[in-house]
């Protein structure tokens, strides 16, 4: 269907030079994409550029992936193990980034918070600098979720060392929260920092070793439940303006 058979607003702003900032991609590119039949807006592909868009009230995709009218990509993945949660590696492993498509590794976007090799879940990327600096700021109490697996269960004095400081050398945690499952053999584990290997860290102060570990959520948002390993999705508005309000950005 034709661009021309939408319903769009006066006042908004050209599709194409949105489409352009928000991607890094020239003009001339957007057209071919919309030639190809790769943008639409609100399910209906979009051919002409020139037509006025509103992304506030209308729902733009690139290939797939939410346009946001400020500008920045917002996209949660999925992330396996044995993939970086780095945007490059010199050596060439796979890193989250191989798994976006192209145009979605132009914009560039930053990973928040990062996930070691040998975990899996919720890795969130966005180009939207001061929002990944806040979220990962233990000031803005952003609390990260996680479930884990371990050698040894866990009890009721892990339940209590969690919920204190906890000094590991070079820098002392702030109190987390320690929830037993299956008898102590998994937990869910929430902390407000995100600092190099802690959590395995922090059991390892406990005399035990993470043998899994999955992120289930960063503050108010959720590893979407019905993504596959390796899947993403570009976020909701809701789950955006969420993100932007535990970090005090709305
Ligand atoms: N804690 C860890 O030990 N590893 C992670 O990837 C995240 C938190």
């Amino acid at each position: 269907m034709e661009a021309t058979e939408m319903t769009f607003t006066a006042d908004g702003r050209r599709l194409d030079v949105l489409l352009s900032e928000q991607s890094g991609l020239t003009r001339s590119r957007i057209a071919s994409l919309m030639e190809e039949g790769r943008v639409t807006v609100d399910g209906i592909a979009a051919r002409d550029g020139k037509v006025k868009v509103d992304s506030d009230a209308q729902t733009i995709l690139l290939d797939g992936v939410r346009v946001e009218g400020d500008g920045f990509v917002y996209l949660m993945l999925y992330k396996p193990v044995g993939v970086l949660s780095a945007t490059e590696d010199k050596k060439g492993a796979t890193t989250a980034m191989d798994l976006l498509p192209e145009e979605y590794r132009k914009a560039a976007p930053g990973v928040v918070g990062r996930l070691d090799k040998d975990a899996e879940g919720l890795l969130l990327l966005t180009n939207n600098g001061e929002l990944n600096h806040r979220l990962t700021s233990p000031k803005h109490h952003a609390d990260k979720l996680y479930r884990v697996t371990l050698d040894i269960p866990a009890n009721g004095e892990d339940v209590r060392a969690f919920a204190e400081p906890m000094d590991l050398g070079d820098f002392t945690t702030q109190p987390g929260k320690l929830e037993l499952l299956e008898d102590g053999k998994a937990a869910l584990v929430t902390i407000h920092e995100g600092k190099f290997h802690q959590i395995k860290r922090m059991f390892a102060h406990q005399g035990k070793t993470v043998q899994t570990l999955k992120r289930l959520a960063i503050g108010p948002l959720k590893l979407d439940e019905t993504l596959s390993e390796g899947d993403w999705r570009s976020l909701e508005k809701a789950e955006i303006q969420a993100l932007l309000t535990v970090a005090d950005m709305m």
